[in-house]
């Protein structure tokens, strides 16, 4: 589905599918649980989804003559620390918008994790005293300003790469990735599980998928907090999409399957039971989730095997998108382990 566009390579290649052996058998072993290593995809600065979404970002900032890369996030936002490593790897500059989206506990959250790796890569980060919001920021429309005043040439990459004109390629190829990996495996799954926040990951899952009619088997977990905004920005995203790469289909707001249910008491802060997902899938399996995004959707699954939604027998596909790093600025909440 991809042939046409440029891809500019970040990552290993495929990413390695695991059976979930130990957690699958400690939900009553009547769902088979697999993992698909997203958060492993590459040497980049502990790499995670955004590097698949940039690949096909990347030729088109090159194409431009840019010399800044200039995104946005919360403090401890994954995505800005791939577009560092990024940066650097292209030898770009990189000017970095990193928002108050996360009421924290610990002292150190903004000197520790992402941050940290996005200063030690050499990026330009401000800081700005805004709320969370998944749209397009003032701040980082006045840093995009701000790199031309001072005779730059800016590359605008928006929160989570995911409202760019090619923000939902990266994840079509997943879908194509899954497909080719299903033939040697010798089985196919039934559900993928993707944790959802700026939208583009789970758009382009549901463009890929759809090619096979698997589009409402992509079960997004909510993690913003604001799932009516999350929910339309990744059906533009489909939209957007399904039309770059020509699909013979046409997708609605139903093919866009949101569970709300986990994203609570808001972006970036855990529940009780997502702590406890975490611990439950660091202690069988040896996997870590972070609090704002990867822990959400472990729980989501958790929950979702538990209530009995797939169906005995189904193999459950979980994507997990990285986002480690965030954990450290989250001691506090796990001082007990
Ligand atoms: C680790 C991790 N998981 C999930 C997501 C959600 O992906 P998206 O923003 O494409 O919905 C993100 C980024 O926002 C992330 O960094």
């Amino acid at each position: 589905m991809l042939e046409k566009f440029e891809r500019y390579p970040l990552t290993f290649g495929p990413t390695h599918i695991e059976k979930l052996d130990r957690l699958s058998a400690h939900l009553g072993g009547k769902v088979d649980l697999y993992a698909k290593r997203e958060d492993c995809n590459s040497g980049l600065a502990f790499g995670g989804n955004k590097l698949r979404k940039l690949e096909y970002i990347i030729p088109d900032a090159i194409a431009s003559n840019a010399d800044t890369l200039v995104s946005i996030g919360g403090v401890q936002s994954n995505h800005t620390r791939m577009v560092a490593a990024v940066a650097a790897k292209i030898g770009m500059k990189c000017r970095l918008v990193q928002e108050s989206w996360v009421p924290h506990e610990d002292a150190v959250y903004d000197r520790v994790g992402n941050i940290l790796l996005s200063r030690i890569m050499g990026a330009d980060v401000q800081m700005v005293d805004e709320g969370f919001d998944i749209g397009i920021r003032e701040s980082w429309e006045q840093a995009i300003a701000d790199v031309k005043a001072r005779g730059g040439k800016p590359y605008p990459i928006p929160a989570g790469a995911s409202v760019h004109k090619y923000g939902g390629l990266g994840y079509v190829g997943f879908a194509e990735e899954v497909r080719a990996q299903e033939k040697e495996l010798g089985l196919a799954f039934d559900y993928i599980v993707v944790c959802t926040v700026t939208g583009s990951t789970h758009a382009g899952m549901v463009v890929g998928f759809a090619k096979d009619g698997r589009e409402r088997k992509v079960i997004g977990i909510d993690a913003s907090g604001t799932p009516t905004q999350t929910k339309a920005q990744v059906l533009e995203i489909v939209r957007n999409t399904a039309a770059l790469v020509e699909l013979d289909k046409e997708l609605n707001a139903d093919d866009v399957v949101l569970i709300e249910d986990y994203a609570y008491p808001a972006y970036g802060v855990p529940s009780q039971e997502t702590k406890e997902a975490i611990r439950l899938c660091a202690r069988l399996e040896g996997m870590i989730t972070d609090p704002v995004y990867e822990g959400k959707s472990m729980q989501g699954m958790i929950d979702l095997v538990n209530k009995g939604y797939f169906p005995a027998g189904s193999k459950v596909l979980y994507a997990h998108l990285g986002g480690a790093p965030a954990i450290n600025g989250y001691a506090y909440t796990f001082r007990n382990g």
